[in-house]
């Protein structure tokens, strides 16, 4: 029995890539490589190709023998879903529809789903629950909740077994600086910054210091892609284990600011990089953290890492590749 890993190549993909082969469990990971990387996937075969391709899934279902499928593959930039929604509703939901029947006429019926914090959008109450109501703010929010539904009418129609993991904001890199999150690419905070440590970019913008919050400043939940990675594999037993389909949070329970994931950057990489205070970003709710205990309860899954030991994480990786994966590897 194989774990099918769809975007396998990709940041917190192949971290969990990593975390199933140190357990012993065979994958097979299917990757397009548009935005993965061939070298993040050391120790496991690699299917180049697309989710949405029936008869490439259906054969590496046979070929591999899979039971079970982690599915991340798709795009997962909030703001850019904004300028451009049909690229999200292609990727992330079309895409995941094809792969869905796919594996349905393959008699795959388990699925873990790399879903996300963007289904609540601004939360009303914190922490927020799972039973928190859904209101994403961005088409990619609304993208992970469509696969959500689209999971639970299979589940209704066909009696698959699923488990939808709501990450908050991951962040950090595997302990041996390995793999991590390629920076050029992302807009998320910790690579910022830490580009900015690096001097690849003049200064960290701060988007909005007038937020009702102690230091005026936005407060997320960063949750260690390792922490993360691990959290996958406990879904997968779960499921291997017949239990019940869900959704889970994946997050720390606490909130930092933004300065404080700045304090924390300078301290990790010894560089007191610029900071400058600018408008806020449109759409970003003031506080999102998590209440995790279903993740605790179900899956026995309790996150390690704290702020400090994220971002140093993150630094290490940053350091050893400011430009990402080594280009060769990468055409290998
Ligand atoms: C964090 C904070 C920014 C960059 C993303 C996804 C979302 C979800 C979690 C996964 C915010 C501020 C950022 C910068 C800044 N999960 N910031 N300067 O927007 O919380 O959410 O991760 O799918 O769907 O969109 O993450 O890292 O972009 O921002 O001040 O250069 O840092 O305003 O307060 P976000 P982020």
């Amino acid at each position: 029995m194989s774990v099918l890993v769809t975007g396998g190549a990709g940041y917190i993909g192949s971290h969990t890539v990593r975390a199933l082969r140190e357990r012993g469990v065979d994958v097979v990971v299917l990757d397009s490589l548009e935005l993965g990387n061939r070298a993040a996937v050391s120790d496991a075969p690699l299917e180049v190709g697309d989710i949405a391709d029936t008869a490439l899934v259906r054969r590496v279902v046979h070929d591999y023998g899979v039971d079970a499928v982690i599915h991340f593959a798709g795009y997962k930039a909030a703001g850019e879903s904004m300028l451009r929604p049909g690229r999200y509703f292609d990727n992330n939901v079309a895409r995941s529809a094809a792969l869905l029947a796919a594996l349905h006429l393959s008699g795959v019926s388990r699925i873990v789903f790399s879903s996300s914090c963007a289904v609540y959008g601004s939360p009303r109450s914190l922490p927020v629950g799972e039973d928190h109501p859904t209101a994403p703010e961005s088409p990619y929010g609304a993208s992970k909740l469509m696969v959500e539904q689209m999971l639970d009418w299979y589940r209704a129609c066909h009696g698959l077994a699923w488990v939808a993991l709501r990450y908050f904001n991951a962040a950090g890199a595997a302990d041996d600086a390995s793999i991590g999150e390629v920076a050029e690419r992302s807009t998320n905070l910790v690579p910022v910054a830490l580009r900015a440590a690096l001097g690849q970019i003049p200064a960290l913008q701060v988007f909005g210091s007038d937020y009702p919050t102690p230091d005026g400043t936005a407060i997320r939940d960063y949750v260690h892609v390792v922490d993360l990675a691990d959290a996958h594999v406990r879904a997968l037993n779960h499921l291997r284990e017949g239990g019940a389909p869900m959704v889970v949070n994946l997050g720390t329970g606490t909130g930092s600011s933004v300065l404080e994931v700045v304090a924390a950057a300078r301290r990790a990489s010894g560089v007191d990089f610029p900071v400058e205070l600018v408008a806020r970003r449109p759409g970003d709710p003031v506080a999102v953290y998590a209440d995790n205990a279903r993740a605790g309860a179900v899956l026995g899954w309790h996150p390690t890492y704290a702020l400090d030991a994220i971002v140093s994480s993150a630094w290490r990786w940053h350091v050893t590749h400011p430009d990402g994966y080594p280009a060769a590897a990468a055409v290998a």
